[in-house]
């Protein structure tokens, strides 16, 4: 049987935070006219809608992001898990994520999580400066995150990844080291590092725009990203991808689906697929998502058979994401090809910048060329 993974798209945070462009809303007017509600029978139809189509596909991993899913009662999260497990196939070792906020988990959530079967949580700790934490508009302190973080040892989630951003406005080396600190008192699987995006039409963009924000030098920024990089392999979280690092054997099986290009459904607002040889993207818009639903329309808002070349372009610079690499026989098989004689003059040319190395059949991003991911991935667009 094929393997899927399943993405579901919670919307829901408490508020926004300042850098945040992800498709989420404040929970409050929601749960007031029984929103979240109605947004959760919404999924569920959407997910009902796939169940014919997944019937040939094992389920080997299930992501519930947002957003803050742990935002909304845990019986919703609960349901929809049962109702997932009675209409399609997920296998007994999938691996189930969460991601949550600290300041947000009750026990009832977190028993309601083990009962549904979730067995890896990702909660965003950001920075141990909790003036820095207010600033971007975190709804939590260190101290919560470090409480929120034993409830979950304590409810026995095992294999727990945090959330680190770096570039931060005012943000220094001595904030990344404390941070580290605290990643080596509290043992987490698994570390996501994420430099700051300004994203347009957030509230820190306009700020930045106005003058009214500083942000780290780009020197700055790289130095956190090594110093990052080198500390945690101290403790033995290796970086696995561009952004995370994990224990060995605790790398994301889900993300790792999308970086090795493999198929995913999304299920919810804004969510995006890749199934079937289709891709398609569901409407940015929750209302338009909700009532769309009810009326048994389509929620795609757009979708386009997977073009070979495209596809094969995003298989390359996914998986150089990742520190192992790509393998080139596992590319001249699945696309026909013959990817040296392909992209001879532009392997030979990476090789001479010192961007990328080859090890016998595999292909893989040097320091330097991790840090300049972007370049390279482009010198691929033939
Ligand atoms: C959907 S959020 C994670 C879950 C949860 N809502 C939280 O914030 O803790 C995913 C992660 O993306 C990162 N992120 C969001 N916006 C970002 C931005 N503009 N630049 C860099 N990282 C960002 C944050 O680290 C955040 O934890
Ligand atoms: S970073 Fe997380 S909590 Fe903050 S607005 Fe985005 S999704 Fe919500």
């Amino acid at each position: 049987m094929k393997s899927i993974s399943i993405y579901l798209h919670i919307p829901f945070c408490v508020r926004k935070c300042s850098y945040c462009d992800f498709v989420s809303y404040s929970a409050k007017p929601f749960e007031e006219n029984h929103g979240i509600n109605r947004y959760f029978e919404a999924i569920k139809q959407e997910l009902i809608r796939y169940k014919e189509k997944l019937s040939t596909y094992k389920v080997a991993t299930i992501y519930l992001g947002g957003g803050t899913p742990s935002a909304v009662d845990g019986r919703l999260i609960h349901d929809l898990l049962n109702m997932i497990r009675a209409s399609l196939n997920v296998t007994n070792d999938a691996e189930i994520t969460i991601e949550v906020n600290p300041g947000t988990l009750t026990n009832d959530k977190l028993n309601h999580y083990k009962a549904a079967g979730i067995n890896r949580v990702s909660m965003g700790l950001q920075t141990t400066n909790d003036q820095l934490l207010e600033t971007i508009g975190r709804i939590h302190s260190t101290n919560d995150f470090i409480t929120s973080y034993h409830a979950l040892r304590d409810a026995g989630f095992n294999n727990i990844s945090l959330d680190l951003m770096f570039g931060l406005p005012g943000q220094t080396l001595s904030d990344i080291d404390r941070a580290i600190k605290l990643i080596d008192q509290l043992k987490p699987q698994h570390v996501s590092a994420y430099s700051l995006k300004i994203e347009e039409g957030t509230p820190l963009f306009d700020a930045y725009e106005k003058g009214s924000v500083q942000l780290p030098s780009e020197e700055l920024e790289r130095e956190m990203y090594h110093r990052i990089n080198s500390k945690l392999r101290e403790l033995g979280i290796y970086q696995y991808e561009l952004s995370n690092y994990a224990l060995p054997g605790w790398e994301s099986k889900h993300n790792t689906v999308y970086w090795e290009n493999k198929p995913y459904l999304g299920v919810g607002v804004s969510s995006h697929s890749k199934l079937d040889d289709v891709r398609f993207s569901n409407t940015s818009n929750i209302h338009e998502y909700m009532d769309s639903i009810q009326k048994g329309e389509s929620v795609i808002i757009d979708s386009e058979p997977i073009d070979a070349e495209e596809d094969l372009f995003e298989s390359i610079i996914l998986g150089l994401r990742l520190n192992k690499g790509i393998q080139i026989d596992l590319l001249n098989e699945r696309y026909a090809i013959d990817f040296e004689a392909r992209y001879e003059k532009v392997l030979s040319s990476l090789i001479q910048d010192h961007l990328i190395i080859r090890e016998g059949n595999t292909i893989k991003l040097t320091e330097l060329g991790r840090d300049l991911a972007n370049q390279v991935f482009l010198r691929f667009m033939l």
